[in-house]
């Protein structure tokens, strides 16, 4: 008994020893395997408790399972030691060292530029609206009195897209809004029904936003672009409202020298229509000397009609146009797609 006892001590220090010297994590396991693992030195101390009378067994267990805690905890210690150290970087980090700068983002030159033109028509009242992308043909074409035989409709220039279920669900077959038909809206100009469907005169908003034609992409085609759309309502609104407010803008966005002409031309959704040319250096730099840019009109009386106002009491003045050809002569762009093929290269450049 008394040798066994005297060999427990010596063991145990050494395997603390050991335990406390383990360079790494792998030989730290190595050197539990070589004294407590199942076939390790002190294991096998402890298996000769069993040739040990009853007599001397409580103390001998006591001792040896004092010091298998001992070595226990020696383990757990210098494991959570050596973890720690494995984190740390292996190289001293340097405090006065200048600090990396991430690469911020940017806004792409349409945004830019749509917040431009929102920017000014802020300044003089007009707020901004929105309304879906996939639209129905009755706000997209019915209620802009667009009718069925309007080459608008033609599967061949618009974006149709499986029936939505339900669209009509409670919906009588008289009423026109029920045109079971949806698709990817062909101009801004819905949003102006959806707004005065819900609204009251005055109105005075822009709606920028993505349109979608069948336009095969080409320099100056994308199938999908972007318009800004603006109309005014109120009483007694007229085209010199309407040409004062288009000449502040486009002073504001293409610069103080901008001229504009109206020219007359047909929408179905204004009385009269005409199309917006402007004229400035960068236009000139194009060796012309006017661009068309724009197209609108006094607000149709039939439109009014088909949102439940009186045309006898309001006027107002509706206007679309582009945001692309706007951002392409600024930035001296000469081909649309390439505000869409997401090239890092070509937008960090504005
Ligand atoms: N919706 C027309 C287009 O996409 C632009 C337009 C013309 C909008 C006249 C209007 C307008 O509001 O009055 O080409």
């Amino acid at each position: 008994m008394a040798g066994f006892l005297d060999e427990i001590k010596p063991l145990k220090q050494t395997a603390l020893a050991e335990l406390k010297a383990a360079a790494d994590l792998a030989t730290l396991e190595q050197t539990k395997g070589a004294w407590i693992g199942p076939h390790g030195k002190f294991t096998a101390l402890m298996k000769q408790l069993g040739t040990l009378s009853k007599e001397e067994k409580p103390a001998a267990g006591k001792l040896i399972n004092a010091a298998k805690a001992e070595l226990e905890a020696a383990l757990a210690e210098r494991r959570s030691e050596l973890e720690l150290a494995a984190a740390l970087p292996r190289e001293p980090t340097d405090f006065s060292a200048p600090g990396r700068r991430r690469a911020l983002g940017k806004l792409h030159p349409l945004t830019q530029v749509t917040e431009d033109i929102v920017r000014s028509f802020r300044k003089i009242g007009f707020v901004v609206a929105d309304g879906p992308e996939i639209e129905d043909e009755y706000h997209c074409f019915d209620a802009l009195n667009t009718p069925a035989d309007h080459p608008a409709r033609d599967t061949q220039d618009t974006f149709y897209v499986a029936q939505a279920s339900g669209l009509c669900a409670d919906a009588k077959d008289t009423d026109r809004r029920c045109v079971p038909q949806s698709l990817l809206r062909t101009h801004t100009s819905s949003v102006q029904i959806r707004v005065m469907e819900k609204q009251q005169p005055p109105i005075r908003i822009i709606v920028p936003g993505r349109v979608y034609r069948r336009d095969n992409a080409d320099a100056t085609h994308n199938p999908t672009f972007q318009q800004i759309e603006g109309l005014y309502v109120d009483k007694n609104v007229t085209v010199g409202d309407l040409k004062g407010t288009v000449e502040f803008v486009f002073k504001e966005v293409l610069g103080a020298e901008t001229k504009i002409r109206f020219r007359p031309h047909y929408f179905s959704y204004t009385e009269p229509s005409f199309e917006i040319d402007f004229s400035n250096a960068l236009v000139k730099k194009l060796g012309k000397d006017w661009l068309e840019i724009a197209g609108c009109g006094m607000v149709h009386p039939a439109v009014f009609e088909n949102v439940g106002y009186d045309p006898e009491i309001w006027t107002g003045w509706a206007f679309g146009f582009g945001i692309e050809r706007i951002a392409m002569l600024r930035y001296g762009i000469n081909d649309i797609r390439l505000f869409y093929e997401n090239d890092v290269r070509f937008l960090k450049q504005f």
